[in-house]
């Protein structure tokens, strides 16, 4: 008997029906054009473009026409003229490409992807429709794979079993392991299995997709909501190589004024011009290095943004400049949100010009934030970036070089906490809904803020900060973590969020230091300025009406405790800055989990309470509370103690004594690692700089090598090759070691006429240091030995291109 269900069978089973009905169906037909192959399916088309040997980005096209554009994420130089070459078989065909091939299978349209060895690398399960505009792919996933990246995410290093929503989002409930989406989305995800290729995906799609690794044990599952489904694979073989290829893609940072890797001081807010003067003198008086104070939203004048309350700070232009003189930089905040108000100019300029985001219809969509009542820059246009951007002479023009852009998911005090959905982005010409753009929003206002400090600093690197962000943010500004809590929970987990968003491109980035919201104690902030100093972005920033936390905050201890580890950082400046370069260069993180360096040890895979800086620095710092000892694990190596220089064979796990000021950190034997010679608040990463190499050398017979970069620390004089890169390599034998020094580039004019090595724990005393075939005295430089220590110093002049030295025993 049929019931009336049978025969009106319920709408959902109908779209159920149609979801799983849904299939791009057999391959028709190839063809290609302008460099890019389309296979012709019966519902739909597959785009492959070859982007280079190893990366290659796959498109689905719903009414088979071609489409090239891509999102600003991508950069456009990286699309080189590939060799590629079609093959066919019955039931295949294969783009072969010199380092992968992909194989489109005839019946299913499902595509493969496999390494010139012949070995699969990814395999796909299926292509599918979810409803309305949801398109999705799932890929093979085993027990044994590893998953990495995804940006701004909680919970830890390996990101299997886990699920998340790409959609910038302002969170101020505590973070937890299951929230889904945070400030900054960046939809690349890195698979990695021992021993064998890891390969990247990037969904090039900045409307909410979400990445699924849980649901299923043997797939993942990524899915988009608007949009078009567009994917770029990126292969390895090996982590480091993924990790690179995808910065190459999507672009890599540049230098950043050697001040914004200073320590940075924050509090919402610092209320006016005398507590900012006060806050700079005490840092000063305590001998607190600090190279940048921040303004949050009280200094405007009732949250306008380019404005200075006349109250509150009534001589800007002065305290900026009595505060050069001190060596510090004010930051400013920059919210997005512009007051209603007919007698304000930017909101009269802006819509005077149409410049704010509008609803087809023609209405300006009006959101509450800070100011009230605000209208939303369309940063999606050209024009309008530039407005904003000339908008920032305010502040230039008072002698500030940093921007601070924050709420710009965009953040809106309304239900769905963003702009209205169907908000329409004029995107220059390609007009498209704050659905689909929704994740772009933030990263185009600090693209136009740098650009526009860009334009009006002549020649000095701006710093631009930002919350929200895209894949490709890392070429516009820093992010920090958000609103993180005074937890501890929040100091634990900052170290894989900030792993993965350098796995994900973003090298410079770092959370509030002590917690933002709640109260932190004296005990937390000793322990999160330790572990704090060490992570490429260094800000200390709390909330209003929190217990202050400036280091001084609490007792002397605590006190000495900061003083002493963000000194650190500045003695370590030199090192830090050389990561900051080789990060510029190879978009691989400063900051790195230890599977970056040893993707060979089983250990690894998700450790991530404990960190690397650059391949020299392990750092492990204490995330618990009354906790004194913790266990490290060392890789493989021998791994020398900073305090005490005892020295430890890797492989295993050692347990370190840490009372509250100590921090576990460890020096790769092997390394050289420039310092600076004193112990100085300032940094000065220029010539003047009194810079060591310090060589931490291995067991005779072992090798060492670093590397030490430099040039003005301000300008972009260096991407015109003004800058010294100098090399050092070490042999070290039973009496004798001998040093190679190579500059690769001397092109940074330095004053410096010595420089410094120091050697520590020499396995004999030198007796004598030969330069070429003199004496290292005789071409006018010094050496000494500290018995006690068993360091040797030596000053050598600095004149040379190459230069051999030979110390014997
Ligand atoms: C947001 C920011 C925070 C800032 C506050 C006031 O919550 O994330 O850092 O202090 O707004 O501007």
């Amino acid at each position: 008997m049929q019931t009336s269900e049978t025969i009106h069978p319920d709408k959902g089973e109908l779209q159920a029906a149609a979801k799983r009905d849904w299939r791009i169906g057999a391959i028709q037909s190839v063809r290609s054009e302008q460099g890019v192959y389309l296979f012709r399916g019966e519902n739909a088309s597959i785009m492959l473009q070859p982007v280079n040997e190893n990366v290659v980005r796959v498109k689905l096209l719903l009414d088979h026409a071609l489409a090239l554009k891509t999102t600003i994420a991508v950069q456009q130089e990286a699309f080189a003229a590939v060799d590629a070459r079609l093959e066919e078989t019955p039931e295949q065909y294969k783009l072969v490409l010199s380092a992968i091939t992909v194989v489109v299978h005839k019946s299913d349209a499902r595509i493969d992807f496999y390494n010139a060895g012949g070995e699969l690398i990814s395999s796909e399960e299926e292509l599918y429709r979810a409803g309305r505009g949801e398109y999705g792919v799932r890929k093979s996933m085993e027990l044994h794979s590893h998953i990495y990246g995804l940006g701004e995410k909680t919970s830890f290093l390996d990101k299997k079993g886990e699920k998340y929503d790409m959609w910038n989002s302002d969170v101020f409930d505590p973070h937890v392991p299951e929230i889904e989406c945070l400030y900054v989305s960046i939809p690349f995800l890195i698979h990695f299995r021992y021993d064998q290729p890891a390969y990247g995906i990037f969904l090039d799609n900045p409307g909410r997709s979400s990445f699924d690794m849980r649901s299923d044990g043997t797939s993942y599952k990524i899915q988009i909501n608007s949009g078009t489904l567009d994917y770029y694979f990126v292969y390895g073989p090996e982590l480091k190589d993924v990790v690179q290829r995808y910065s190459g893609l999507t672009g890599r940072m540049e230098l950043p004024p050697a001040w914004a890797i200073g320590y940075h001081q924050s509090r919402y807010s610092y209320m006016d011009q005398e507590e900012v003067m006060t806050l700079a003198g005490s840092f000063r008086e305590k001998n607190i290095p600090c190279d940048v104070i921040y303004l949050d939203i009280h200094y405007m004048d009732e949250y306008r943004v380019f404005t200075f309350d006349p109250v509150r700070f009534p001589n800007p232009k002065k305290m900026i400049g009595e505060l050069a003189e001190m060596g510090i930089k004010i930051v400013p905040i920059v919210d997005p949100g512009v007051k209603k108000d007919p007698e304000y100019a930017p909101y009269v300029e802006g819509t005077k010009n149409d410049y704010f985001c509008r609803k087809l219809e023609g209405e300006v969509f009006i959101g509450n934030v800070w100011p009230g009542a605000s209208a939303f820059p369309d940063f999606t246009e050209e024009q309008v970036r530039s407005w904003w951007g000339e908008q920032h002479r305010y502040y230039t023009e008072l002698g500030i070089h940093g921007i601070w852009n924050d709420m710009n998911e965009p953040a809106v005090f309304n239900a769905s906490k963003t702009m209205d959905l169907d908000v329409v982005h004029g995107n220059d010409g390609d007009m498209k809904t704050h659905r689909e753009l929704h994740n772009l929003y933030g990263m185009l206002m600090s693209m136009a803020t740098q650009q526009g400090l860009k334009r009006q600093l002549e020649g000095e690197r701006p710093f631009v900060l930002t919350r929200a962000g895209y894949a490709g943010i890392q070429k516009y500004a820093a992010t920090w973590t958000g609103d993180n809590r005074s937890f501890w929970e929040h100091l634990a987990m900052a170290i894989p969020m900030v792993l993965n968003l350098g796995l994900s491109g973003q090298p410079f980035a770092g959370p509030d230091i002590g917690g933002f919201a709640h109260h932190t104690t004296p005990e937390l902030l000793a322990r999160w300025t330790q572990a704090g100093v060490f992570f490429p972005y260094c800000r200390n920033h709390s909330v209003l009406e929190s217990i202050r936390q400036e280091p001084w905050a609490f007792d002397p201890n605590v006190e000495d405790v900061c003083r002493k580890y963000i000194r650190l950082r500045y003695r370590l400046l030199p090192y830090l800055y050389t990561q900051f370069y080789e990060a510029h260069k190879t978009g691989l993180p400063i900051m790195r989990p230890l599977i970056l360096e040893y993707p060979g040890d089983r250990n690894v895979f998700n450790l991530c309470d404990q960190f690397l800086v650059g391949t020299s620095l392990l750092v492990a710092p204490i995330v618990r509370p009354s906790t004194e000892y913790r266990a490290v694990y060392l890789p493989q190596g021998e791994w020398i103690d900073y305090w005490t220089g005892e020295r430890h064979a890797g492989g295993r796990t050692i347990l370190a004594h840490a009372p509250i000021d100590v921090l576990p950190l460890y020096v790769k034997a092997g390394s050289i690692v420039p310092e600076l010679a004193e112990d100085r608040w300032k940094p000065i990463l220029n010539e003047q700089a009194n810079v060591a190499l310090s060589m931490y050398a291995g067991a005779p017979g072992t090798a060492s090598s670093g590397r030490w970069y430099e040039d003005d620390a301000r300008t972009y004089a260096y991407e015109n090759g003004v800058y010294n890169l100098l090399e050092t390599t070490a042999a070290f034998n039973e009496d004798k070691l001998s040093l190679q020094l190579a500059y690769r580039s001397k092109g940074l004019d330095s004053a410096r006429k010595l420089l410094q090595l120091q050697v520590k724990s020499m396995n004999f005393a030198p007796r004598a240091v030969s330069c070429g075939q003199t004496s290292l005295e005789e071409a006018g430089g010094s050496w000494s030995y500290d018995e006690q220590h068993r360091e040797l110093r030596l000053q050598v002049p600095n004149t040379f291109e190459e230069l051999e030295l030979v110390v014997k025993g």
